[in-house]
């Protein structure tokens, strides 16, 4: 196979406002984690399918397209049972899924979920970063799927099933005949057969191991181009078993009009955007997902209020889209009681400014960086703080602004039970020491963490904490947890009232 090291780079420069885009509204932690994992972070899911790069002599984008689409393949449209669920991971053992792509696809995003974003999501998130990272077009990604708890009905289509099976398996994951053919097409445009998994496919020896679909690589028409050309080294056309060329009885079941149609690079990626899409977003009718998830123009996050030296700490991030402007940010806040601040709020200025880099996906979509602006206001104890906001001026002569979470303003729910990112630790050897500040405890409190990891929940009590000693009217609990804690929710009742804090770990800059 050979493998061109070029850039996958698009051409950017397309506006990120889209039109019936999820509005975050804060605190959402999915939107929060998702949007973390499209745009934000370097985790394996956005950086290990960059530049189509190589794998098993395959590529990972492939293995992790192969890896959605057979996941997926459980949907039963007329049950509403199956389809993007991460059912997957109960159903390696089956002949279907041989391969190594798909264990070590799935180890690929071992870390990434967290309680509030599953497996499928991550797997959707990954097929989505396939496509991109091999110069594709960028499908949009829809969050909230949910994970399934066992395998699914063994029904992804196998090589040596005739055109019937193969047009009613897709009509039961939802597609017509005509959308098949393009699917396959789009699916097959990476990757190819391994011979030591297809021995009976695969019969002549490739010094590589795998017969790929498609002399080049990257996600484009070639397989189509190489198909109608007769050039193709596709065994799924041209194998010498004649049972197993699926791909030429799914290719030519309509005369090759359809093959004919996606000879145009611009509709092969439209069709492939579309279907992938559709592919994707094929879950349980019990699950509903958000709408598509597009870089946010503002995103308040890593909000953290404490008691520290007789006041309340409060840090805050406003994530901006770096359009180069040199913006003035300022934060305004109201007190929770009584009077402590002007009519117009009390207000600072960011005590930093970063650039963070975006991820390649976002880059697709013309943010190549994001402006964070990092705050720490010192609260008045006694009066506290009731919501925060912030004016923005662009500098560029046109008026300054609010940004106010869509009117409803970013509010602080209560100063009861508030986590402490000064007097927690993270050591490899303790883990992460969790302290959490409750006010005016009476003797009933109840408060533990919770935290979800590969699929597992943990919930781990909280302590007296000896070694904070009460001060500023709050009390200090401790709670330890071990290995891996992505994000967690401590759940407190404290004097009979609940109380859920998300803490995403470690986003904690400069405490
Ligand atoms: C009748 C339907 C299909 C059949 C019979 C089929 C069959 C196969 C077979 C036998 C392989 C070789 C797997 C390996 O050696 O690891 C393969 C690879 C692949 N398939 Fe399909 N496939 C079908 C549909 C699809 C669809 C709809 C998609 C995605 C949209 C897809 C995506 C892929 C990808 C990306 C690979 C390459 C995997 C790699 O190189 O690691 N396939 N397919
Ligand atoms: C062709 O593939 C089918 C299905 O895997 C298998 O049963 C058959 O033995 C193969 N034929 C040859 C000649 O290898
Ligand atoms: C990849 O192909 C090379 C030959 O180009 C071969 O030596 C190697 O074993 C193959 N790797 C895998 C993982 O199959
Ligand atoms: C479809 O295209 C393939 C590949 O070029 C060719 O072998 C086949 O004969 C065509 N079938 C029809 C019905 O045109
Ligand atoms: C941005 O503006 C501030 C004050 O308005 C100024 O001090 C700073 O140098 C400017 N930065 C850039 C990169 O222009
Ligand atoms: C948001 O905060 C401002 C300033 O305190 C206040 O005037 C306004 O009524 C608040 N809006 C809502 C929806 O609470
Ligand atoms: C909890 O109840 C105790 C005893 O009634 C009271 O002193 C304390 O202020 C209450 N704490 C909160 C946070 O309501
Ligand atoms: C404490 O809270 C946990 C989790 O919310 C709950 O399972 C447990 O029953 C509670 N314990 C008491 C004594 O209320
Ligand atoms: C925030 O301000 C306090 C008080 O001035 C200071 O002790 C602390 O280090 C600051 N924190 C950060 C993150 O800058």
């Amino acid at each position: 196979m050979r493998h061109t090291l070029r850039g996958f780079l698009c051409l950017a420069g397309t506006v990120h406002l889209v039109l019936g885009a999820a509005v975050f509204n804060w605190p959402d932690p999915l939107l929060d984690s998702l949007d973390h994992l499209l745009y934000l972070t370097a985790t394996p899911v956005s950086t290990l399918a960059l530049n189509c790069g190589m794998r098993d002599n395959s590529t990972v984008a492939a293995q992790w397209l192969r890896l959605a689409y057979h996941d997926m393949a459980t949907h039963d449209s007329t049950t509403g049972t199956g389809g993007l669920d991460a059912s997957i991971a109960f159903e390696l053992d089956r002949p279907q899924n041989v391969g190594v792509g798909m264990t070590i696809s799935l180890l690929d995003f071992a870390s990434v979920p967290n309680q509030y974003v599953g497996k499928a999501d991550v797997i959707a998130i990954g097929a989505i970063n396939a496509v991109v990272g091999c110069g594709g077009p960028a499908i949009p990604f829809r969050g909230g799927r949910i994970d399934a708890t066992e395998a699914g009905p063994a029904t992804v289509p196998e090589p040596q099933q005739d055109l019937a099976s193969h047009v009613a398996s897709f009509k039961a994951q939802g597609f017509s005949e005509t959308e098949m053919i393009s699917l396959v097409a789009c699916g097959h445009s990476l990757g190819g057969v391994q011979q030591v998994d297809f021995p009976l496919i695969v019969t002549e020896d490739v010094p590589t191991g795998i017969q790929t679909f498609v002399s080049t690589v990257g996600f484009d028409n070639t397989v189509v181009k190489e198909y109608l050309k007769g050039t193709t080294e596709n065994v799924l056309v041209v194998g010498s078993n004649i049972t197993t060329r699926s791909d030429l009885r799914i290719f030519s079941s309509d005369g090759n009009v359809t093959m004919q149609s996606l000879a145009s690079p611009e509709t092969f990626n439209a069709v492939c955007v579309d279907l992938i899409g559709r592919m994707l977003d094929t879950v349980p009718s019990t699950v509903t997902l958000t709408d598509p998830i597009e870089p946010f123009d503002f995103k308040v996050w890593n909000t953290f209020l404490f008691p520290q030296g007789g006041s309340l700490a409060f840090l805050a991030t406003l994530r901006i889209i770096d359009t180069g402007l040199n913006r003035t940010v300022t934060m305004f806040w109201k007190e929770r009681t009584g009077t402590f601040c002007p009519a117009a709020g009390c207000s600072i200025p960011p005590f930093k400014v970063s650039t963070d880099d975006a991820t390649f996906l976002a880059t697709v979509k013309g943010v190549m960086a994001f402006k964070s602006h990092l705050f720490n206001a010192t609260i008045d104890l006694a009066t506290s703080i009731s919501h925060f906001w912030f004016e923005v001026n662009d500098n560029d002569g046109s008026a300054p602004f609010i940004v106010d979470n869509h009117g409803a303003n970013y509010t602080i729910d209560h100063d009861v039970v508030l986590y402490d990112p000064r007097r927690s630790s993270v050591t490899e050897f303790d883990g992460w020491m969790m302290v959490v500040g409750v006010k005016d405890p009476s003797t009933s409190i109840n408060m533990t963490a919770l935290t979800t990891f590969a699929g597992k929940t943990v919930t781990v009590p909280f302590e007296l904490d000896s070694s904070n000693p009460s001060t500023d009217g709050y009390t200090f609990y401790t709670s330890q947890l071990r290995g891996p804690t992505p994000t967690t929710t401590v759940l407190a009742a404290v004097n009979g009232t609940a109380y859920s804090l998300w803490v995403p770990f470690m986003t904690t800059p400069g405490v």
